[in-house]
């Protein structure tokens, strides 16, 4: 009888230092790893901006040290997918990847499920099966059809409520779309609900062509020269899958001394700050708000919890995976707001 209890005893005391250190190995220093597509991108730059500027809110708020290691990938998957070896290897706590091929993470996911590093997919959203293939998966982004609708929605507002913007007076709207990568999971939404919102609002939309500038200014630039070349001022409407290339297009009518009276309504998606600036002089009709302040701190949120071992429940958090922040309709008269921000 004694002995049980002198067993138990130990026991006890086992149990409860094995708890203590448990508690112990609360960390206060973690590493967060990130890499993105590419790092010339203006709209995942300034994402990355409010990431960082999160991560200092949250070494305070959680009183502990966040290392982030940071890489760009170059628009190479075979180099990304070696980037997050190395930042595996390196012992970071988790990752955020912003993919190049959102249809190839496969070498991401299985060398983070055998380390058992969570990872933060993000801006580049991969198929469902994919994501679905680990519990530790996680992907933070925005609502693309929203973009695509908010879009359309600005554009025929104006158009059904100014008739001057149907320059020849045919009762259609001559279209042109700039789009961002193909296969893109943001242009190929936003390509086609833009147009749709507008044709659902009683438009007859007459799309003269679409062309792929991969969300770069210079490629805007280039195939705007090459449509305006081909259509001339047959063109009304410039739809940007985002601002860059429709700062891209405005500037091919600013090089050619096309006064505004004389160029389409050009609008594009993403509030950058060259963007809103562009729609508060007047050059962009509109854009739509690509929430990068709730994206870049919802990442940090969820990367720290995983690094911490902890649960991320947060009240974003859908089906446990995703979290998708809507978009916001930006005008001359409310673009005041998203410059301050
Ligand atoms: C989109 C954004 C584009 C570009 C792209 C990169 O959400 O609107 O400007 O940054 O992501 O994946």
């Amino acid at each position: 009888m004694k002995k049980l209890l002198a067993l138990s005893l130990v026991l006890v005391v086992l149990l409860f230092a094995a708890g203590c250190a448990g508690a112990e190995e609360e960390k206060s220093e973690i590493t967060i790893g990130v890499v993105v597509y590419d790092e010339f991108d203006t709209f995942v730059g300034q994402l990355m901006d409010v990431f960082m500027d999160s991560v200092s809110d949250a070494m305070a708020k959680n009183g502990i040290k966040i290392n982030v290691i940071r890489q760009a990938s170059a628009g190479s998957q075979i180099t990304q997918n070696d980037q997050v070896e190395e930042l595996i290897k390196k012992g970071c706590d988790v990752v955020c990847v912003n993919l190049v091929d959102r249809t190839d993470p496969s070498m991401i996911i299985e060398a983070a499920r055998d380390a058992d590093v969570p990872v933060v997919f993000f801006n580049r959203e991969l198929v469902i099966q994919d994501l679905d293939s680990w519990d530790k998966l996680y992907y933070v982004g925005a609502d693309a059809y929203d973009s695509g609708n908010i879009e359309g929605q600005i554009v025929a507002d104006a158009f059904n409520s100014d008739e001057s913007l149907d320059k020849n007076g045919d009762g259609q709207m001559q279209v042109v779309v700039l789009e961002g990568e193909a296969g893109h999971q943001d242009a190929i939404i936003r390509s086609e609900y833009s147009v749709s919102t507008i044709m659902n609002s009683g438009i007859t939309v007459d799309k003269l062509e679409s062309a792929i500038a991969n969300w770069k200014r210079a490629e805007g630039q280039t195939k705007m020269a090459r449509m305006l070349d081909k259509y001339g001022d047959e063109i009304e409407v410039v739809l940007s899958n985002n601002d860059d290339m429709a700062l891209g297009a405005i500037d091919e009518y600013d090089s050619r001394g096309i006064t505004m009276d004389d160029r389409p309504v050009i609008v594009g998606i993403d509030g950058t700050d060259v963007g809103l600036e562009a729609v508060q002089n007047g050059t962009m009709l509109g854009t739509v708000y690509n929430d990068k302040e709730k994206q870049g701190q919802a990442m940090v949120d969820l990367a720290v919890a995983l690094a911490l071992g902890q649960d991320p429940d947060m009240p974003d958090l859908v089906d446990g995976k995703y979290i998708r922040f809507p978009y916001a309709r930006v005008e001359r008269d409310n673009v005041s707001q998203f410059l301050e921000r």
